[in-house]
């Protein structure tokens, strides 16, 4: 055989070649998960040594302040470096007064937070409807239908209070028409022009965030938050939803939820240079941690695998309640 024949005959493609170890396999490799990039969520509660079990997020806890220190400690060894908070107030009220009370959960956790583990970035999640007793993310008006434009002033309120106690971002996930633009304004306004904002663009009106509802005590009093929330069909909406958060000065916007929602991420990825964060949502987690407890699924390589595909779609921060599991399990490949 001449070497002519023999090079079209071995001239077809052996992607093979590159899989025969994991040293090749890791020198080819696309996507690497970092701890760095984990954004782990907290859920805290008034009260002194409160470490509650949430059922529906079995290895999450709702932490009271004072406990907080020991969860930074924890996060800065495994390599997590920040923070998203969520609260559960003493008291709901119509228009979620502790929300921007500067005594609320949240400003007295990022106090204590900052105070403990400087160098850990604090993300203040800005939403009404963990503090008001309708479960909304805004107000309501008199037919009860979520009302856009007075909601923005408190939801500006909030981000303010937030700035004060120290946060390092804000994140506002109420879905409000011109809530990024109203709290740009409101931050610069009262001398926080440098406080970073990190928009929930895309969120959309999901089933998988039944466990936070449990968890943070939020699911609405009646109706549902399709009025507000992204219709889940819907794709080209999302990245009108980025063009008007960029234009209205967010720093980092969001996909939420991440892995029903991976074409998403991709089109959010293609079409803006901003940072791009993915919130792998409590259904998501649970949906796993119900699976691996069942021996259904070998729970470390499925949530890395998870991980991975939410960071390949084009995230670059992957909010995630198995952040220091997969921190962990990274750390010993
Ligand atoms: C508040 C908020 C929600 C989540 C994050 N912020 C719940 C909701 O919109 O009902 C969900 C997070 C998760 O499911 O992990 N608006």
């Amino acid at each position: 055989m001449t070497l002519a024949e023999r090079g079209t005959r071995s001239s077809f493609v052996r992607t093979r070649r590159t899989r025969g170890s994991e040293a090749l396999r890791s020198l080819v490799r696309e996507t690497r998960l970092d701890p760095a990039s984990f954004v782990y969520p907290l859920f805290v509660v008034h009260g002194r040594g409160q470490r509650q079990p949430i059922a529906s997020l079995p290895g999450q806890l709702r932490l009271s302040v004072d406990q907080l220190a020991a969860e930074a400690a924890e996060l800065r060894a495994l390599g997590v470096r920040a923070v998203l908070m969520f609260g559960v107030p003493a008291t709901k009220d119509a228009r979620g007064s502790e929300a921007y009370d500067d005594t609320g959960i949240v400003q007295q956790a990022a106090r204590a937070m900052k105070a403990a583990a400087p160098d850990l970035a604090v993300i203040a999640d800005v939403c009404l409807c963990e503090y008001t007793d309708h479960g909304h993310c805004g107000v309501l008006t008199a037919l009860g239908e979520v009302d856009n434009d007075p909601s923005l002033e408190l939801l500006a309120r909030m981000s303010v209070s937030m700035a004060r106690a120290g946060v390092d971002v804000v994140a506002p996930s109420d879905m409000m028409d011109g809530r990024v633009g109203a709290i740009r304004a409101a931050l610069d306004a009262e001398g926080h022009p440098s406080l970073p904002i990190m928009a929930y663009s895309a969120k959309y009106a999901s089933a998988f965030y039944g466990p936070f509802r449990e968890a943070a005590h939020s699911t609405p009093a009646f109706g549902d938050r399709r009025g507000y929330q992204m219709d889940p069909p819907n794709v080209r909406e999302a990245l009108r939803e980025v063009a008007a958060d960029a234009a209205e000065g967010a720093d980092i916007v969001m996909v939420k939820p991440a892995l029903a929602y991976l074409d998403v991420i991709r089109a959010v990825r293609e079409s803006t240079p901003l940072p791009l964060a993915a919130y792998n949502v409590s259904g998501e987690y649970a949906m796993l941690k119900a699976a691996a407890a069942n021996g259904w699924l070998d729970e470390r390589a499925a949530t890395l695998e998870t991980l991975t595909a939410i960071r390949r779609a084009g995230a670059d921060i992957i909010i995630t309640y198995h952040a220091k599991e997969a921190a962990h399990w990274l750390s010993e490949r």
